[in-house]
């Protein structure tokens, strides 16, 4: 009868371990991968629904599609992996630039995206 008690014992405590274990490996999995930020799909929609309507071509840099990756990377708006040195990061929480858009920031969750995207190395993803 002991033995089976000892049995169990060591079963349960070998389920523990590898239970934990297992919980660490899904927590690892739920971290940011690196460079998961697109441009494309998350960066420029911001730029249309917030910037195109005065940033068009006439006001520098032309956040349009097609235009807006070689404007803000070739204008000097965007310094890759370095978000705080960034004009146009600067300009979405107005702190060194004047705030975009003039009429009130966007929101956290945005400037995030776009911050992200910049410390991911200013990707044309
Ligand atoms: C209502 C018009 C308007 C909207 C909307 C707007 N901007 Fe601007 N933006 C301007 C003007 C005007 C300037 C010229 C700088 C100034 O204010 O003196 C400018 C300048 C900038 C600059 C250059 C700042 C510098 O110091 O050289 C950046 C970068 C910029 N805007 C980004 C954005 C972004 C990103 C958005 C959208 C989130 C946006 N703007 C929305 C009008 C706008």
């Amino acid at each position: 009868m002991k033995k089976i008690f000892q049995f169990l014992l060591v079963i349960g405590l070998s389920l523990m371990t590898f239970s934990c274990y297992y919980d660490e490996l899904a927590d690892q999995a739920t971290l940011p991968l690196p460079q998961n930020i697109s441009f494309q799909d998350q960066v420029q929609p911001i730029f249309n629904q917030n910037c195109v309507n005065c940033h068009n071509g006439n006001q520098n840099p032309d956040l349009r599609s097609g235009n807006s990756f070689t404007a803000l990377l070739g204008g000097g708006f965007v310094i890759p992996s370095e978000s705080e040195n960034s004009i146009l990061y600067k300009s979405l929480i107005g702190q060194g630039a004047p705030l975009m858009p003039p009429s009130g920031g966007i929101s956290q969750t945005k400037i995030n995206v776009v911050k992200q995207w910049i410390d991911e190395g200013a990707l044309n993803n």
